[in-house]
C-alpha cells in the first residue's frame, strides 16, 4: 500500500539539531569525541534540591492518577507567588496561570487557539522553530521579523506590510532572545505592546530565558501590561530541567482560559512529582546563582579564545549562547565546518541553519551559535584549541 503523508508534513524541513547530531555522529565513528556547543540542552545535573523533591512526590502521590491539565493549585500558586518575588506582578493562579509541558508544547499549540487558515502570525527570525511550525499546523502563515545586527537584532516593525498585520493574530517575541542574545529594554516593549494593541495581534512573549543572565535580571512584558498578552515560561533552562517537561503560561485570562479549552484536546498535565520538583526548583534561588556563574566563566573563556584569533567580541548579558561572527571571506557553515575539523572537533550552529530565507536575505548567516552547556574543563579544551586555529 501507498503511505501517503500529509502535505503539511511534506512541507516542513528536517529539525536543524538532527542534523547536528548526523555529523557529531559521523565524527565520533571516526573515534572523535567532539566538544558539543550544538544544541541549549545543560549537561550539568539537575540540582539535588529538585531530584529530591521529585523522588518525594513520587511516593507522596502514587495513586494520583491522571494530573490536572492546568497545574495543582499548589504548583500555580508558587508561580504566582514567583512572579510576584522575581517581577513584581500579580497573577492570579486560578485565571492567570496555567502548566505547561515545557514551553515547547504551549508554543506548538497555542496557535491552534487563534489561528483561521490564512491569519499571519508574525514571528522573530531567526527563533525557535515551534513559533511557525505551530502556525503551520494550524493552516497560518508566518511572516518573519529578521532580526539583523544593524537593529541591535530588534524587529523593525515598520516594515511590516499593513495588509499582513491587519491580518495577524499572533506577534511571538523572545527577549533575552536565543540564538542572538538581545535583551529587551522597556522602550522595545512599548513598541511592541502599540504594535499589538493597534492591530489587535495577541502579544506572545517567549520568555524561557529571562533566568539566564550575567548582571542585570531583564523584565517581563507583563509587568508593562497583561491585556492581550501572554508568556511562556518554563524552567528548562533556569533549573537544568529540560528533561523534565514543566513550564507555564500566564497572562490575559481571556487568552487562558481559550488555551485550557485546547490543551485537553491534545495532551494530558504535567506529571504530578514533576511539579513537586518544579514547586522546589521556584523556592530555591541559590542553584540559578550557581548555574549563572557557570555559564559567566564558560562565556568569558570562550569569547577570548574568539577574541584571540581576531574575532569580533560578542558579550551577552543572557541567555546561554554565544552569537559569534564569523571571520571575513567565511560563511556560517564555513566557520562551523572549520570548527568541526578533526583537530578541533568543535560543534556549532551555523547561524544559517537557524533562520529562514525571508524578505531576499537569510538573518543568520554571518554567525555561528555556541550553547555554553560543556563541562567547563571541555570548554576550556575547546578554547586551547580555537586558539590554535589558522583562519
Ligand atoms: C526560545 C525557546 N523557546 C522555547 C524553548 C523550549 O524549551 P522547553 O520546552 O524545554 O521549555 C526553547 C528551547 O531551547 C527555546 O530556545
Amino acid at each position: 500500500m501507498d503511505i501517503a503523508v500529509a502535505e503539511r508534513v511534506n512541507k516542513i524541513g528536517s529539525y536543524a539539531f538532527a542534523d547536528v547530531d548526523n555529523i557529531v555522529d559521523q565524527l565520533k565513528k571516526e573515534g572523535i569525541e567532539p566538544i558539543d556547543f550544538g544544541v541549549g540542552d545543560p549537561t550539568l545535573p539537575t540540582p539535588e534540591i529538585i531530584r529530591d523533591a521529585c523522588i518525594k512526590g513520587l511516593e507522596k502521590r502514587k495513586s494520583s492518577g491522571y494530573p490536572s491539565y492546568i497545574g495543582n493549585e499548589e504548583y500555580r500558586k508558587t508561580v504566582a507567588w514567583w512572579s510576584k518575588q522575581r517581577f513584581g506582578i500579580d497573577l492570579d493562579p486560578d485565571t492567570e496561570i496555567m502548566s505547561t509541558i515545557g514551553s515547547k508544547e504551549a508554543i506548538f499549540n497555542f496557535p491552534e487557539t487563534f489561528i483561521n487558515p490564512g491569519d499571519y502570525t508574525l514571528a522573530l527570525n531567526p527563533g525557535y522553530p515551534a513559533w511557525s511550525r505551530g502556525t503551520h499546523f494550524a493552516e497560518g502563515k508566518t511572516y518573519y521579523l529578521n532580526l539583523l545586527p544593524e537593529n541591535k537584532f530588534l524587529p523593525d516593525f515598520g516594515s511590516i506590510p499593513k495588509k499582513v498585520l491587519k491580518k495577524a493574530k499572533l506577534l511571538w517575541i523572545n527577549y533575552p532572545n536565543n540564538p542572538t542574545t538581545a535583551f529587551p529594554t522597556k522602550e522595545f516593549y512599548q513598541e511592541v505592546l502599540e504594535v499589538g494593541d493597534r492591530y489587535n495581534i495577541i502579544v506572545a512573549s517567549d520568555e524561557s530565558y529571562t533566568e539566564n543572565y550575567y548582571d542585570e535580571p531583564p523584565q517581563s512584558i507583563l509587568g508593562l501590561k497583561r491585556d492581550g498578552v501572554v508568556v511562556f515560561q518554563s524552567l528548562s533552562k533556569r533549573s537544568n530541567m529540560t528533561c523534565y517537561r514543566v513550564g507555564w503560561i500566564a497572562g490575559d485570562s481571556r487568552i487562558i482560559s481559550a488555551y485550557k479549552k485546547v490543551k485537553p484536546n491534545i495532551d494530558s498535565g504535567t506529571a504530578t512529582f514533576i511539579q513537586d520538583a518544579a514547586i522546589a526548583a521556584l523556592k530555591d534561588e541559590k542553584h540559578v546563582k550557581v548555574l549563572r556563574e557557570d555559564y559567566r566563566k564558560k562565556r568569558d573563556i570562550i569569547i577570548n579564545s574568539f577574541s584571540k584569533i581576531g574575532l569580533e567580541r560578542c558579550e551577552p548579558k543572557g541567555t546561554i549562547y554565544l552569537w559569534q561572527k564569523v571571520p571575513d571571506g567565511y560563511t556560517s557553515l564555513d566557520f562551523s565546518k572549520k570548527l568541526l575539523a578533526k583537530e578541533v572537533a568543535v560543534v556549532t550552529t551555523p547561524g544559517s541553519w537557524l533562520s529562514q530565507e525571508a524578505h531576499g536575505v537569510n538573518p543568520g548567516e554571518g554567525f555561528v551559535r555556541l550553547a555554553l552547556v560543556p563541562s567547563i574543563e571541555k570548554v576550556k579544551e575547546a578554547a586551547r584549541k580555537i586558539e590554535n586555529l589558522k583562519l
